[in-house]
């Protein structure tokens, strides 16, 4: 029996998984570098676990120096087939209000300075990306989180932009008002990329911090109302994580949605 192995990647304000049982940080190597930290593993009901704080604990790596490539390698290489993202970002909706989870489903990527591929010369691919997250899995963290008592919006679009800067008033509306986002952040690309060519389930829980700077009752967003609001979505998100070995259970099915065969007609370079 093929068995479920549940990483979740914490961004700002989430370092550990509550109740994890057997918990033991390992170091794990890989091909592209060191991930951002030792990963926690572990069980819970059950379950095995990953967790890997994405920014590494201490909050050492800014979002264009995470080492995406290694994360989510090392993730592959423990077993993991199941991967959440739980990181904060700003909001371009007001119903999307700070304190409220999104569960993404579509990115727009922004990001310029990160390496994004698995695949490179010498080897060719192209996984398909135009469903990024897994539906599966994102019914899952929506079903958890709901019974947390956390409010949800379930779809939206993730803007993924460069940083470390927060956006101008100028870019803030054309996402918000052109482009059709919903939320911004720094980190979901190119993990979730990199995460598709890793055959991967992908789910992104966006927890909202601010409005970015859009709203004009809100004025512009600081460091210091994001961190305000971080510490009662980090409590929301782990209660969140610990409901999701029960629903998600030990035995591995293959995804319905195909995330575990991404790679099956992706390669173009001929074998040896
Ligand atoms: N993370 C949290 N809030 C954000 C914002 N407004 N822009 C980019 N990343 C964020």
């Amino acid at each position: 029996m093929a068995e479920t192995m549940i990483a979740v990647i914490g961004g700002s304000g989430i370092y550990e998984i509550d109740g994890l049982e057997n918990a033991e940080w390992v170091t794990v190597d890989t091909p592209w570098g060191a991930p951002s930290d030792q990963i926690l593993t572990g069980r819970l009901d059950g379950v095995a676990m990953a967790f890997l704080p994405r920014h590494g604990r201490g909050h050492v790596h800014s979002p264009t120096d995470v080492p995406y490539r290694a994360n989510i390698d090392a993730l592959k290489r423990l077993g993991v087939t199941d991967v959440i993202s739980v990181s904060a970002c700003g909001s371009f909706r007001e119903e999307m209000a700070p304190g409220t989870f999104v569960i993404v489903d579509q990115f727009i990527d922004r990001t310029v300075a990160r390496e994004k591929s698995f695949f490179g010369s010498g080897c060719v691919g192209h996984v398909s990306l135009a469903h990024p997250t897994c539906p599966r899995l994102s019914d899952a963290c929506e079903t958890a989180a709901r019974s947390a008592g956390i409010t949800v919006h379930r779809g939206g679009t993730y803007l993924a932009m460069e940083g470390p800067q927060f956006s101008t008033l100028a870019e803030s509306r054309m996402y918000r008002e052109h482009w059709g986002a919903d939320v911004i952040g720094m980190t979901n690309m190119p993990e979730a990329k990199l995460a598709r060519e890793a055959e991967l389930c992908y789910a992104s829980v966006a927890m909202v911090t601010d409005y970015d700077s859009w709203h004009p009752d809100h004025g512009e967003v600081d460091i210091a109302d994001i961190i305000a609001t971080l510490s009662g979505n980090a409590d929301k998100g782990r209660a969140m994580v610990r409901g999701l070995p029960a629903l998600l259970g030990t035995e591995r099915t293959p995804c319905p949605h195909g995330c575990d065969r991404s790679l099956d007609h992706a390669i173009l370079t001929a074998p040896d």
